[in-house]
């Protein structure tokens, strides 16, 4: 039947995605020129979890210097994967990589999920699984994490079916900052059913299952540059997977999925480890300082975290209206506000000076 609203070439679009509604993603400062009290050079961006002492002084000179954009990248990420080798201690076999870390859960799923297929995720979490399972045509299993944000394993496994296709969990969590215990994951991993588990924020808590990628059949480990390397504009992130995934992934992948620009950025920052960890570390020290003023703040709950942002439950007051409060003096925060997460706020770590004009004009807008 024909929809009256809607052109013929729209009736052939599919129906379970013309009430799709996308990803919320965050505001790009250049939209926000002119609308601010600040110019847009000025803005204060703590809404992405990106790295605000950016990627390697190497990056940027080799880039300067490249002299073959007019060439296609490898197809078969062959330097890529062997310089990742290098920096997780696991084979080229097992790794892929992708156009950012969101491009691999894509792929994955599209792997494993046809329509009707279950994915499990533990809410609240990280909005690309939701997304892309549905892309799929997918259903997606919630699993509600407690009041301190802890994953159920037991309701997990009650909700596998034989329709489940994937366990979709983020170490830590984004946008709680919470760990899942090592035993939860080893439980998990032991129920057979593929793992996808998303360390993207590894380097600023150092836990990880890359020992194990070998052992479990079942473990699909996804990383990214765009954090701890301050390579999110970049667009490249990596999996470690069996290999006979591995193989799968990289034939149903788009060609040339990483662009030549990311290869020349994982290189220099790959000999460049020491200088970016010293600034993993900076942020370590800065989000203790994040959290501790946050506390100060009678109308704030802040959550302990392992990554490079802090959720933060407002108790009094409301999550959106601050939210653009603090857009207008030029401070960036994501907010959220859904059944789980109703009148949050999560902000990522910036510099100290962020920091103090993140904590004044907290205190004096209120
Ligand atoms: C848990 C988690 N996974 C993956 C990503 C995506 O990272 P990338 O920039 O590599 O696509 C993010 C980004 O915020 C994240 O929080």
């Amino acid at each position: 039947m024909t929809n009256p609203d809607s052109s013929p070439e729209q009736d052939k679009i599919r129906p379970d995605l013309t009430a799709f509604v996308g990803y919320s993603a965050h505001t790009s400062p250049e939209t926000l020129d002119g609308k601010v009290e600040v110019p847009a050079e000025y803005i204060i961006k703590l809404d992405a979890n990106e790295n605000p002492y950016g990627c390697s002084p190497r990056v940027n000179q080799a880039l300067a210097q490249y002299p073959n954009l007019h060439i296609y990248p490898d197809n078969g990420q062959t330097r890529l994967r062997e310089l990742l080798a290098g920096y997780t201690g696991v084979h080229a076999r097992h790794i892929v990589t992708g156009g950012g870390s969101n491009q691999l859960i894509d792929l994955v799923l599209r792997l494993f999920i046809s329509p009707g297929d279950e994915v499990i995720s533990c809410e609240p979490t990280f909005g690309i699984y939701s997304f892309s399972t549905k892309l799929c045509a997918g259903s997606l299993v919630e699993i509600p994490q407690d009041e301190n944000f802890t994953v159920n394993t037991r309701d997990i496994k009650a909700a596998i079916t034989k329709r489940t296709k994937v366990i979709c969990l983020a170490n830590p969590n984004n946008p709680t900052g919470t760990i899942v215990p090592r035993p939860t994951l080893l439980e998990l991993l032991d129920t057979g059913v593929p793992l996808l588990l998303d360390e993207a924020y590894y380097e600023f808590c150092g836990e990880t299952l890359t020992p194990l990628v070998g052992t479990y059949k079942n473990l699909m480990l996804l990383r990214t540059f765009s954090k701890w390397a301050g390579l999110a504009g970049l667009r490249i992130g990596y999996g470690l997977f069996p290999p006979k995934i591995a193989d799968y992934l990289m034939k149903i992948k788009m060609p040339y999925n990483v662009n030549v620009a990311a290869l020349v950025a994982v290189q220099e920052s790959l000999k460049d480890i020491d200088y970016l960890m010293s600034h993993v570390r900076a942020i370590i020290t800065e989000r203790t300082r994040v959290f501790e003023e946050l506390k100060q703040i009678p109308w704030l709950k802040p959550f302990p975290s392992q990554a490079n942002f802090i959720l933060c439950q407002i108790l009094k007051g409301d999550a959106t209206e601050l939210r653009l409060k603090l857009q207008k003096k030029g401070i960036l925060v994501r907010y959220f506000d859904y059944p789980r997460l109703r009148n949050f706020i999560r902000v990522s770590i910036g510099k100290p000076e962020h920091t103090d004009v993140f904590i004044k004009t907290l205190r004096e807008i209120t």
